[in-house]
């Protein structure tokens, strides 16, 4: 049994095998509508929680496809419906479920909510978004960056705006897949040292450029992300913003990356603010194959947690 809480605490081949599981898996399915069943049927007989304690529209849906086209069930699970949400603890609730269910799924907001449910569970534990982290979605873009442009080992890949929990996790697969990572954003707003530390340990060339067209400069993927998280204080937005606004994702800035840079948003964007439509929109953007591609990396990543 393993659980899949983040990029840096898994076996870099272990990462590397499911990116290439998720691949052979979404060719087998190419033109099947989408509840038609995976020939094999690896996750027959298994009932997966999908516990949301935040929103979510991709994280969502694409676990819940991802397990009924393996074979299995889910239970969608709102925090605040559950006694979670009414004091009762992480352990007891992580106990408790793992006598009902073959696999947890939690989205949540402190990262220790996620460990806990780990510590105390005795079925594999996913983590679908912390406030510090969400290693699903960097699973999905390793694997459209590499269907489009080949392996990304040795690429550069720009993060703009905010050091978030999306980039946290960009920042561990750069460890784990050797890619080199600019970070472009205001000083308030830098990933944590600790992570930007675990990649360049790693060999990975981590910069911190505060000039957005600077740091665009020979990147092969240029990613943006909202200004304001769901973990954000909504007082906190029109400061972000003011903050932010220089880093958009515009064509401007996309003419000083490499002519083939591929443009990446995790979703949902604010379009016109961290980015414009023109580049949402434009040739190099590849949103919504990221988007796709949660389901077919998801799955790949639930076998491994399972085993199977
Ligand atoms: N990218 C992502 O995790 O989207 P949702 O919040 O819709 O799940
Ligand atoms: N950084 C965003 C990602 C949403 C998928 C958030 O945490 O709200």
């Amino acid at each position: 049994m393993n659980h899949f809480l983040d990029i840096h605490k898994t076996d870099a081949a272990a990462l590397r095998g499911m990116i290439d599981q998720a691949g052979a898996m979404k060719q087998a399915r190419l033109g099947r509508p989408k509840a038609a069943p995976d020939d094999d049927q690896p996750l027959k007989d298994h009932m997966v929680a999908l516990i949301f304690e935040k929103p979510s529209t991709r994280t969502r849906v694409s676990f819940d496809v991802g397990v009924r086209q393996m074979g299995g069930q889910t239970m969608v699970l709102s925090g605040k419906d559950m006694q979670l949400g009414h004091g009762e603890t992480i352990a007891d609730t992580a106990r408790v479920l793992s006598r009902y269910v073959d696999m947890i799924m939690i989205r949540t907001f402190d990262e220790t909510i996620l460990t806990e449910m780990a510590e105390y569970s005795d079925v594999p534990v996913i983590n679908g978004l912390t406030d510090r982290t969400h290693p699903c979605q960097i699973m999905a873009d390793v694997l459209t960056y590499e269907e489009h442009r080949g392996p990304i080992k040795g690429k550069k890949v720009v993060w703009t705006g905010d050091g978030n929990n999306v980039c946290a996790s960009f920042l561990h697969a750069a460890g784990q897949f050797g890619f080199d990572l600019t970070f472009t954003g205001p000083a308030q707003l830098d990933p944590e040292e600790e992570f930007m530390g675990l990649a360049r340990q790693k060999g990975s060339k981590i910069t911190i450029e505060r000039d957005p067209f600077k740091a665009v400069e020979g990147a092969d993927l240029v990613v943006a992300d909202t200004w304001v998280s769901m973990h954000d204080s909504q007082s906190a937005k029109e400061r972000r913003h003011n903050m932010l606004r220089p880093y958009q994702v515009n064509a401007d800035l996309m003419s000083h990356a490499k002519p083939d840079a591929l443009f990446m948003h995790c979703l949902p964007a604010h379009r016109e603010e961290e980015a414009t439509s023109e580049v949402m929109d434009g040739p190099n953007s590849v949103i919504f194959d990221e988007a796709e591609n949660r389901l077919h990396a998801q799955k790949a990543v639930m076998r491994w947690c399972l085993g199977v």
